[in-house]
């Protein structure tokens, strides 16, 4: 081999172990808030057939402001412990128009408390994909 081939095949080499290593953060990592989406897409659905309500909550961004763990953050409160207010209709209900949930105290506590961000809907999205996090949502105690 030439010098040359030597440089190329070395670039090579580190690429290959480059790709290895991120795709083997992906799984690690699957909570962090905003490369999720990239992530997912990279890792193509064939390698992920029935996507759960727990990523599902990274890909939606909702871990931006209710925090990776889902345990809050000073932007959105805590996803914890909603089994006790919440079935699962009202929160598919909720994540489409939360706004619809503003006649209720709770509501307003929270509006009052988090108010430098405001709760986006999600009507937009596959009620099968707002089941899954309202299923998932509720396994949180
Ligand atoms: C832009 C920040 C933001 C994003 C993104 C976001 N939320 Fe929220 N969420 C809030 C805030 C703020 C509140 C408190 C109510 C309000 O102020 O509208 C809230 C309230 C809630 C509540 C009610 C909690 C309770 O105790 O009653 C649930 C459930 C919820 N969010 C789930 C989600 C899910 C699931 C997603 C993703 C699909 C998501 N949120 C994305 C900011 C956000």
């Amino acid at each position: 081999m030439t010098k040359a081939q030597i440089w190329v095949a070395g670039f090579l080499a580190a690429f290959i172990l480059l790709l290895v290593l991120q795709n083997f953060t992906t799984t690690e990592n699957s909570h962090s808030a905003g490369m999720g989406g990239m992530q997912q897409m990279a890792a193509g659905p064939a390698n992920n057939p029935s996507v759960g309500g727990k990523e599902l909550l990274t890909n939606f961004n909702c871990v931006t402001c209710h925090g990776a763990d889902l345990k809050g953050t000073n932007l959105a409160p805590g996803l914890y412990g909603l089994k006790g207010t919440y079935s699962s209709q009202m929160l598919v209900s909720y994540l489409k128009n939360p706004q619809s949930f503003e006649g209720g105290a709770r509501y307003k506590a929270l509006k009052e408390k988090y108010s430098n961000r405001v709760m986006p809907s999600f009507g937009n999205r596959d009620d099968k994909d707002l089941e899954a996090i309202a299923t998932y949502l509720l396994s949180l105690e």
